[in-house]
């Protein structure tokens, strides 16, 4: 890949997608293609193919796909399984037919069995059942790792199958439907803040702009119509127990790794790939994105309470899932292609409620 390279990043306007377009365009790269959902719906296998076939991309970015947290994927699991599929399975093929060079496919870490050992390396996939709340999701995520590998065996494709951890930073999904904890948390210590200074003004730009606020996190909050009650202090109510431990990697970070991970000579790979399933899985091996440290949440939500300054006590909603208990990835084929994160969690986090506050101050 060079500056001069036609580069499609799928999925532009998501968490992921940005970060690699504002990567691309850093690094000074001319010709990236962007389109929009309404400019080019993915899970249409026509307009995928019209569109690819027109442009003639070099190299492609997966990043788009049906992404959510643990209550979206619990109650819209057709959905997730569906659009993963159909999306992926279009621009994988249609990639293909149209002589894409390279393509970087964005799974999830959640593919994992939900009690792996830890950390998680990339030759556990597969070895035991997978967290029922997110299944729907990681089965689809696991059909595009066998379809990169299917089609790199099969026609001599590039399809590079890469796992990030959970992720985090601007432009993610700060819906409390559909979030993951980290925004999640970052937007219910704001609430608390706001709703601790009685700021019902300040309160209701943030739904326009963040998205309503379910009717258990208004009570949570003593809010009542345009009000907020005088004599109940907010509370932070959290998903789950707080025990279960997560990575983080600033969205930044892992777009500088696939970005790195695409421009790799084909040989790069051999120092990691799997001799032992080989041909099977050809010379491009998954690869684990992340940092390969972990916290609890309830140790993440006390960071996230400092650097939103608010003070309040966390209280557990533990009727609500846990998801699985532990997920930490093992980086080692990461760390041997010479690569290894940058952004601290401290540091990110402080960034991305930044970016937050200035959203919401319009
Ligand atoms: N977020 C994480 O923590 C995380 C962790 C590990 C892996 N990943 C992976 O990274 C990838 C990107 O995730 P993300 O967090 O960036 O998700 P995201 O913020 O929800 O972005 C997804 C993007 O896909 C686009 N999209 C979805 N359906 C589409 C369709 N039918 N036609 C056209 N565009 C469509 C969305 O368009 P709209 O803007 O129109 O909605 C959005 O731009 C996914 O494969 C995910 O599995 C994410």
């Amino acid at each position: 890949m060079n500056l001069n390279s036609k580069i499609f990043i799928a999925g532009h306007k998501g968490l992921v997608g940005s970060a690699i377009l504002r990567k691309l365009e850093k690094a000074g790269y001319e010709k990236i293609i962007t389109r929009t959902r309404e400019e080019l719906d993915l899970l249409d296998n026509q307009a995928v193919a019209d569109f690819l076939h027109t442009e003639q991309p070099d190299f492609v970015f997966l990043a788009a796909a049906k992404v959510g947290g643990i209550y979206a994927n619990n109650t819209l699991p057709a959905e997730f399984i569906y659009s993963n599929l159909t999306i992926q399975n279009n621009i994988i093929h249609q990639s293909y037919l149209s002589g894409v060079k390279r393509l970087l496919f964005l799974g999830s870490s959640c593919i994992y069995p939900r009690l792996c050992p830890q950390p998680i390396k990339e030759e556990y996939l597969l070895t035991g059942p997978l967290e029922p709340t997110n299944a729907p999701y990681a089965i689809a995520k696991i059909a595009g790792i066998e379809m990169c590998y299917s089609y790199n065996r099969q026609y001599n494709t590039q399809f590079i199958p890469v796992m990030p951890t959970n992720l985090y930073g601007p432009n993610d999904n700060f819906d409390l439907d559909a979030s993951h904890v980290l925004p999640a948390l970052v937007r219910k210590c704001h609430l608390v803040k706001l709703a601790a200074e009685r700021d019902i003004a300040g309160i209701e730009k943030d739904q326009r702009i963040f998205g309503p606020i379910p009717e258990d996190i208004k009570k949570h909050l003593g809010i009542s119509g345009k009000k907020i009650s005088a004599d109940k202090k907010p509370k932070l109510v959290i998903w789950g127990t707080g025990s279960p431990r997560r990575e983080f990697l600033h969205v930044d970070d892992l777009a500088e790794a696939c970005v790195f991970i695409m421009a790799l000579p084909q040989n790069a790979f051999k120092s990691i790939s799997d001799e032992n399933s080989l041909p099977a899985k050809g010379v491009f091996p998954l690869i684990n994105i992340g940092t390969g440290e972990d916290q609890t949440i309830k140790v993440l939500a006390e960071m996230v309470k400092e650097i939103v300054g608010v003070s309040c006590d966390l209280t557990f909603d533990s009727t609500k899932p846990d998801g699985t208990p532990e997920k930490r990835l093992d980086v080692s084929r990461l760390n041997q292609l010479n690569w290894h994160y940058k952004i601290k969690l401290s540091e990110g986090l402080k960034q991305t409620y930044e970016w937050y506050k200035n959203k919401v101050k319009g």
